[in-house]
């Protein structure tokens, strides 16, 4: 068997830990492609390195990607796809609090294995009626329980019935009575309500609708077969969906936070819309700023804390140690890291402040260690090595310019000379300020009319593939980069990543160069 390699004293002399290379390199900040990681002696096949990552108690992701809280990048249909591949998505907040409800409650009810508010319809509608729901609420299921006013369950309202020649028709003459119905007592389930649901599904060949009752008869669930089915065979899959202890995905929100008129933060305000979105199943909340290392910030962060003392809270962002520990007495958990990186961003130049981002996630790094909270690399991703990189130092990588392009994304295609684009622009660019970011960046919501400086633009991306192949691509690539290291684990990995800096040649050196590339790699 072969013994561990340890690096000897020449490779040491070249690639060194990040204790020994950053502070060697105090004075000059440093980013993604300003260095590059050595290889090491490895055991590990790349399809076996694991991307678990547990940001704070209970909150643990397979893939420690999340989609940036921006209004082009995350609403339901991006979170829900991002829980589905084992990371998170956190919806942004340029919308209504209701809507922003709605929207995590899309993402938790996507697919779970016990549905626990089916939709329902009463007997006393005809069989047209219930065709209107369909098309008006455009559900994409025609299975209903019927229940009268009482809550007790009358019947199954099947899908086979609802076609226009039966229009006219109750509901009552046309349902599968309730003695045909097959149902489960809720007391039934136990600890493993899955297990048990698809048991059933197997001892009863040709049904797919399993309704839960209580003790009165009254309906309070419902299982599929197509829903038990995907979660039993995600448990085989090695990147599965993050989900929650009922088996709904994760789902994270931004929340913003408002003054009131003395111009103090509407404590009630936000309490009781933190308070709303726990309740619709929110996992994480995040108070994301351009500066997080400031008063107003600390107080948000300490507001919700106080109120939640659960609730894992993401805050930021900044760039310090200093700001670490600052928002982590606040009472954050997880912390953002960036000031300035994205790919929309043009604080550095606007403002003249910000830090490259491996110099800023080193820094942040030794805070973190000491206070016992995660760091997100937030801002400037722009390819799979770049994510093993801050995962050297970090708990997750937050993303939102590589993921714009995803069918996922909020935002209508446009076409331009023949390309397919979508719409990408900064929270602090003015026209998401005007949509309600304006906060974010230290402005007033009536100063997004006024002259204030913009510090993101509005830009395009190219259609990409689909947030499953995009996905796909990345952890390849960044099992690929622990498989180089030998790392099997993301703790792993920071313990044995060794640096080195490298040369404008050495830069264009690790592109393709001197050949006609005929098709890009992603
Ligand atoms: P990427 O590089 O992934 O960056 O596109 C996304 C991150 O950029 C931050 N962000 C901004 N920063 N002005 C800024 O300086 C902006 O208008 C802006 N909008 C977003 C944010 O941290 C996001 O996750």
């Amino acid at each position: 068997m072969a013994a561990e390699q340890s690096a000897g004293p020449l490779d040491s002399a070249f690639y060194q830990p990040a204790d020994t290379f950053f502070p060697a390199q105090a004075g000059l900040a440093l980013t993604y492609d300003d260095l590059t990681l050595s290889t090491l002696y490895s055991e590990i096949l790349p399809r076996n390195a694991s991307l678990d990552t547990e940001l704070a108690g209970g909150l643990r992701l397979h893939l420690p990607v999340i989609s940036a809280d921006m209004d082009t990048v995350t609403e339901s249909r991006m979170a829900t796809g991002m829980a589905l591949n084992g990371g998170l998505g956190l919806i942004h907040y340029n919308m209504p609090e209701k809507q922003q409800l709605k929207e995590v409650s899309r993402v938790k009810n996507h697919v779970h294995g016990l549905i626990q508010e089916p939709i329902t319809v009463t007997p006393d509608k005809t069989v047209g009626d219930v065709i209107e729901l369909i098309e008006t609420k455009r559900y994409s299921f025609s299975t209903f329980p019927v229940v009268g006013a009482d809550r007790k369950l009358v019947g199954l309202l099947s899908g086979n019935v609802l076609k226009p020649r039966y229009a006219a028709k109750q509901v009552t003459g046309a349902l599968v009575p309730r003695d045909q119905v097959q149902t489960i007592r809720e007391s039934q389930l136990a600890a493993d309500p899955i297990a048990i649901a698809d048991q059933f599904f197997t001892d009863h060949p040709g049904i797919n609708k399993l309704l839960v009752v209580n003790d009165s008869d009254e309906l309070c669930g419902l299982f599929t077969l197509s829903d038990i089915e995907r979660i039993t065979t995600e448990k085989l899959s090695q990147f599965r969906p993050t989900r929650d202890d009922h088996f709904r995905l994760l789902c994270g929100v931004a929340v913003s936070t408002p003054r009131n008129a003395a111009g103090e933060l509407d404590r009630e305000r936000i309490e009781s819309h933190v308070g709303a979105l726990i309740e619709r199943g929110a996992d994480v909340v995040a108070v994301s700023t351009a500066h997080g290392h400031s008063k107003g910030v600390g107080d948000a962060v300490a507001l919700i804390r106080a109120a939640y003392p659960e609730l894992p809270i993401i805050a930021g962002n900044v760039t310090t140690a200093a700001g670490v520990d600052y928002l982590a007495d606040s009472g954050a958990n997880i912390i953002k890291i960036g000031q300035g990186p994205g790919s929309i961003c043009t604080t550095r130049l606007v403002a003249g402040v910000g830090i490259p981002q491996m110099t800023a996630l080193y820094v942040a790094s030794q805070a973190a260690k000491a206070r016992g909270v995660s760091l997100l690399a937030d801002g400037g991703i722009t390819k799979s090595g770049d994510i093993v990189k801050a995962l050297t130092l970090t708990d997750g990588v937050i993303c939102g310019g590589l993921l714009a392009g995803c069918p996922e994304t909020p935002g209508q295609v446009m076409e331009i000379s023949g390309k397919l684009y979508k719409q990408y622009r900064g929270m602090g660019s003015l026209a998401a300020m005007k949509s309600g970011s304006a906060a974010r960046y230290g402005h007033a919501p009536r100063d997004a009319n006024r002259k204030v400086a913009a510090e993101g633009i509005e830009a395009l991306k190219e259609v990409s593939e689909n947030l499953d192949q995009l996905l796909a691509q990345l952890i390849g690539g960044v099992q690929a980069g622990m498989g180089y290291l030998g790392a099997a684990t993301l703790p792993d990995l920071r313990a044995k990543a060794r640096y080195t800096r490298i040369s404008p040649a050495g830069q264009k050196e690790a592109a393709p160069h001197d050949v006609v590339e005929m098709k890009a790699s992603s």
